[in-house]
């Protein structure tokens, strides 16, 4: 039986290789006043950026550009978001990684309020967001948060009173995403990997989740699907090969979608105190601990006997699926639990995942680290000592 569920709107979808040519047809309807959000220089060294301004300025349209250099923190978004908040700006287009299309979404938000945004972020501030925006577009240059389909942004403020905590509202969503793999061709290896494990533990995650509905399901499941053959390849041989960026790209949509609609679990439960306490990557963290967090999930379901069987017939598909065998029979499928949980970790070594130490983390970092865990939408329910071993193997 299908339980119940809302699914929260998308943005209008303009997918392929090339199509970034399209945003200056699409700028007008909005109006000539454009703010561009980018980050440092990578836009830049890849010559694309060339190519944007000169297409906006050849066409006539009035543009500023703002930069963000590192995650979006709550002092640079207000700064931005005053700087512009007179100059009647009619769309605002953020063109980069997740910190940039999160952070141009955040200032299309806080244009329209005389307020700080910490006011508003989801267990920090008191306020809640009414919805009001300038129109956003997100055109990401790596497959990785799916920020361009999703109703949030991830704000992050660094430190022992640090926090990475979302600016949430379904009008958040942006009006167009604009999904180009041929940007995708020049993001070196390790951000592919990262933002990767990132998208693959979003759709995941989706796909587990104690939330999920048989529309994010069946989305989840076809980005898995494109996702499980073209992440190692495309930071390896394949990473100037548009058909392996463009699954990728798609992948990183899907992921999007489905983690505005169907949730997240404890990977993502674990990655945010770990980000505000740390300067990590998000992707890497997600990449880090996703083989450990899926085998401790599936130890757990199988602990739960019939009660745990449901969620694990679903990590079953996708483990017959990453063995290219979708039209598993149904009473094989606890034999595909171990072989995902290979892959897993067989990616994790390939993609040269870094380990929570690397970034300073040590084992007295794991009580304040836990305390600050959510489980989300965990398919399972975890104990402290249960994530305390997820941390541990992946120190
Ligand atoms: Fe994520």
């Amino acid at each position: 039986m299908i339980i119940p569920f809302e699914f929260a709107s998308i943005p209008r979808i303009i997918f392929g290789a090339g199509k970034l040519s399209e945003l200056y047809e699409l700028i007008p309807e909005f109006g000539n006043n454009v703010l561009i959000v980018t980050g440092g220089t990578s836009l830049e060294k890849s010559g694309n950026w060339d190519i944007i301004s000169s297409n906006l300025t050849q066409k006539g349209f009035d543009f500023s550009h703002a930069f963000i250099t590192e995650e979006p923190s709550p002092n640079r978004i207000d700064e931005i978001a005053a700087k512009y908040r007179t100059m009647n700006i009619d769309v605002i287009v953020g063109i980069g990684g997740g910190s940039v299309t999160d952070a141009g979404k955040a200032i299309s938000a806080m244009i329209p309020y005389q307020d700080s945004i910490v006011n508003y972020l989801e267990g920090v501030g008191t306020k809640k967001p009414d919805g009001k925006k300038v129109p956003y577009i997100a055109i990401p240059t790596t497959s990785g948060t799916g920020s361009e389909a999703t109703k949030n942004a991830v704000i992050s403020k660094v430190g022992e009173d640090g926090f990475k905590k979302s600016l949430r509202h379904d009008n958040y969503i942006p009006n167009i995403a604009i999904v180009d793999p041929e940007l995708m061709l020049t993001c070196p290896p390790s951000i592919t990997g990262a933002c990767g494990m990132d998208a693959f533990t979003q759709l995941l995650e989706a796909y587990v989740s104690a939330k999920g509905n048989p529309m994010t399901n069946a989305l989840a499941y076809s980005g898995l699907k494109y996702m499980k053959d073209n992440i190692v390849p495309a930071c390896t041989s394949g990473s100037d090969d548009i058909g392996v960026r463009t699954a990728m790209a798609y992948g990183s949509l899907m992921s999007g979608i489905t983690l505005a609609n169907a949730g997240l679990g404890i990977v993502h439960g674990l990655a945010s105190p770990i980000g505000g306490y740390f300067e990590i990557p998000h992707g890497v963290v997600c990449g880090t601990l996703l083989a450990e967090a899926t085998k401790m999930n599936i130890l757990k379901l199988k602990e739960k006997g019939i009660e745990g069987r449901p969620a694990l017939m679903k990590h079953s598909e996708i483990g017959a699926l990453m063995a290219g065998e979708e039209d598993f029979k149904k009473g094989e499928l606890y034999k595909y639990l171990d072989l995902l949980i290979e892959t897993l970790e067989k990616w994790t070594n390939n993609l040269e995942i870094e380990k929570l130490s690397a970034y300073g983390i040590a084992e007295d970092d794991f009580d304040k680290i836990i305390e600050k865990a959510s489980l989300k939408n965990n398919p399972v329910h975890l104990s402290s000592d249960d994530i305390r071993k997820i941390l541990k193997n992946r120190l």
